[in-house]
């Protein structure tokens, strides 16, 4: 049996390019029988750029009621928050004393992110560490991760050798998946989805605010309705066919390309496809998100059972390391 884990940023609500390219897959990943998989939200990490109490909180339930929302099952995937596994920061000090400094120095999202933000903290710099700690903790084989998270995961690896050669074999040294799904959904703008450019879609938000945005951001040309359009250039029409069946997606293709069908239209179909496609999901989303406890409940259960496996790590390393 392989024990599978990943972290989820909580930084923001999910959005669309969230679900369809990680939240979605993950779920299915999780339910395939044979695996044991360890999902959790990585709300320790989001203290590096996040320091408002109710931002922070706001943000990690409504990560948690998502992928409930979209079918996660905590009877099967052990689903927790990251800040409640203390063990997690105690193993982090003692990885960082294996790891050399110079070649924290090297790690490329570091630098990255230092260039971009004005909280330069050392939380942001020892990043990778509290990450290999998240991993080795529970003895992971595998680390679905997106393709910027490769040199953590070969920063894990190369602290769980480190360790084993010093100490003796101790720790699993874990094998990154990388998500070939590299399926990139376009945001409003027709750049790839994502919170940093400011095009997203929220689709468990209202009918109403998901209007909204599709009418005053996604961009179109200035066609007149009754001319011939071009759908594989239009955002509206990509987005479309991600979420419509490929008999609608076609309907609308045909549609635009004989005119007489102006983007306004397109753009109500586009909404009425959102309505329908995560109604469920967005009823089960305010739910949750109407009955904290109930996540709560459901995080600490999850954390409780994580938490066994993280003391036995812990107490393995203090006896080799003589504490
Ligand atoms: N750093 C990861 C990201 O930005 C999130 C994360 C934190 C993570 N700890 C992890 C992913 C452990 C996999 C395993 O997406």
């Amino acid at each position: 049996m392989s024990r599978i884990l990943t972290g989820i940023q909580s930084t923001g609500t999910p959005h669309l390019g969230n679900i369809l390219g990680a939240i979605i897959p993950a779920i299915e990943m999780s339910n395939k029988e044979g695996n044991e998989s360890f999902l959790f939200i990585a709300d320790l990490h989001s203290l590096t750029q996040i320091k408002n109490k109710e931002e922070l909180k706001h943000n990690t339930y409504s990560v948690a009621a998502t992928w409930l929302a979209f079918g996660l099952n905590p009877k099967k995937t052990i689903f927790y928050r990251q800040s409640d596994v203390p063990e997690c920061t105690e193993l982090a000090w003692y990885i960082s004393c294996f790891f050399p400094y110079q070649r924290l120095k090297l790690a490329h999202s570091f630098k990255d992110k230092s260039s971009r933000l004005q909280d330069v903290n050392a939380g942001l710099f020892i990043y990778p560490i509290l990450m290999a700690a998240d991993i080795l903790l529970y003895n992971a084989n595998y680390v679905p991760v997106g393709r910027d998270q490769l040199q953590h995961l070969e920063i894990t690896r190369d602290i769980a050798s480190r360790i084993n050669s010093k100490i003796g074999d101790t720790l699993v040294v874990p094998e990154a998946i990388i998500q070939k799904n590299t399926m990139s959904i376009p945001g409003t703008d027709g750049e790839k989805m994502s919170k940093s450019k400011n095009n997203t879609i929220n689709v468990l938000d209202s009918k109403n605010e998901i209007k909204k945005i599709i009418n005053k951001k996604i961009i179109t040309d200035d066609t007149p309705l009754e001319k011939p359009k071009n759908p594989d250039t239009s955002t509206v029409y990509k987005l479309y066919s991600l979420l419509a069946s490929k008999e609608d997606s076609k309907i609308m293709h045909n549609k635009l390309k004989v005119g007489n069908y102006g983007w306004g239209h397109a753009k109500k179909d586009l909404l009425n496809i959102i309505d329908l496609k995560f109604s469920k999901e967005r009823e089960k989303y305010l739910y949750y998100m109407n009955n904290l406890h109930e996540l709560d409940d459901v995080l600490l259960k999850g954390a409780n059972k994580a938490r066994k496996i993280a003391k036995e790590t812990n107490l393995k390393l203090r006896n080799k390391l003589g504490y």
